[in-house]
């Protein structure tokens, strides 16, 4: 069996017509058709008012905490697992991120821990959509107004979910995507902040653009009136990536299809757990992820390199933000190893399994059958 790569995108004629379109055509007065019909067509696709594409999600949480006016001195609570890009953009504008646990069934950010670490400083929380489910989001909500805490829903991964019937990203005061080559939707690299608040949507349009102000008749060019940034997709990325949102219903039903057929093999095994879905919720499942029991005697680590060895490519379960390197000078970290305890002993047992969008039911039956082998279960 040729080597199986965890993830990848699924591209069609629609795509490369619409690139070459864009290539070909998007220059000129033309040069913002495909911004507009991709933004637009987001917005529609989401249920909000306000849509702008960037070059990735990592600006749009940047943006988003610029724009909601957070600084330093603030601090902003994150699930301590999480890709770093959740995290990350709170120290570029000298804020403190906070680690929360997370819940043990939709491994996203836990209400409970959530409200037990706020504190006066708090300004805002970032839910993650961690492999494409939801967290409670109505019980995070209730807590963030009640503390007048600010929302930025990460959705990086979670395009298509839906939490009673509204859809992931449509949650904060602000949602965000990522559009990189490994998620369902893919613009190569690239990201879209959404939202609802007409405010917010204006101060990030004029801090994605250098500190400029959209120009009038007569007024002058050039004249940045704060130091911004410069963060802005090309027309071909936004070409792409409007294709592949007028086909996400099935990007989203194969996603879900790869989930299925791994469920179906696995998912009355004793000591693996799959990913969940609540009863209200729909999993998009950007991961599919197993977590094993302790009694397999498996850390992913190993468990990675005996899949490796049968030519399967699998990732780790982000390891917690409080574990890694990057934030061993923040003074909070050791409470955070303590308190966390799910972050801990979930992301030590946990693997995402190749889930990309070229698997076929062959594929995952030689997955399967690869680590059933590896567990000593066949
Ligand atoms: C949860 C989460 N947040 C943010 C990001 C950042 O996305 P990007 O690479 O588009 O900046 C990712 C990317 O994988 C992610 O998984």
């Amino acid at each position: 069996m040729k080597r199986i790569l965890v993830s990848g995108p699924w591209i069609t004629q629609k795509e490369i017509d619409y690139v070459t379109d864009a290539v070909t055509n998007a220059w000129y007065e033309n040069a913002n058709i495909y911004h507009e019909r991709f933004e637009k067509a987001f917005v529609e696709c989401i249920g909000v008012k306000f849509a702008i594409s960037l070059p990735s999600c990592l600006s749009a949480i940047h943006l988003s905490l610029l724009s909601l006016g957070i600084g330093p001195g603030d601090e902003v609570i994150v699930p301590d697992v999480t890709w770093i890009a959740t995290s990350a953009p709170i120290s570029y504008i000298g804020a403190t991120p906070v680690f929360a646990d997370i819940d043990e069934k939709t491994w996203c950010l836990s209400a409970e821990s959530f409200e037990k670490l706020i504190s006066p400083k708090t300004k805002a929380v970032i839910p993650v959509d961690l492999y494409g489910n939801i967290p409670d989001m109505e019980t995070i909500r209730n807590i963030a107004q009640r503390y007048k805490i600010f929302i930025i829903e990460d959705a990086a991964e979670a395009i298509g979910s839906e939490y009673k019937g509204h859809k992931a990203g449509s949650f904060g005061d602000t949602g965000v995507f990522s559009f990189h080559g490994s998620k369902t939707l893919t613009t190569g690299e690239g990201g879209m902040l959404v939202t609802n608040k007409e405010n917010i949507f204006h101060r990030c349009l004029f801090l994605r653009d250098h500190g400029r102000k959209a120009r009038k008749p007569g007024d002058k060019m050039f004249w940045n009136t704060e130091v911004a940034y410069k963060y802005k997709m090309s027309s071909m990325q936004a070409a792409l990536g409007l294709a592949q949102l007028e086909r996400i219903d099935e990007l989203v039903e194969r996603k879900r299809q790869i989930f299925n057929w791994y469920q179906s093999e696995l998912g009355n095994i004793q000591g693996i757990t799959l990913n969940y879905e609540a009863p209200n919720t729909k999993n998009t499942y950007w991961m599919v992820t197993v977590v094993l029991d302790e009694k397999f005697g498996f850390k992913k680590e190993e468990l990675i390199s005996l899949m490796s060895e049968k030519n399967i490519d699998c990732r780790p379960f982000f390891y917690p933000l409080s574990s890694i390197p990057a934030y061993k000078d923040l003074k909070q970290v050791t409470q955070a190893q303590q308190r966390n305890k799910n972050a801990y002993k979930i992301s030590s047992y946990g693997i995402n399994l190749p889930c990309g969008m070229n698997m076929t039911k062959e594929k995952v039956n030689y997955i399967c059958e690869a680590l059933k082998s590896i567990l000593g279960l066949s």
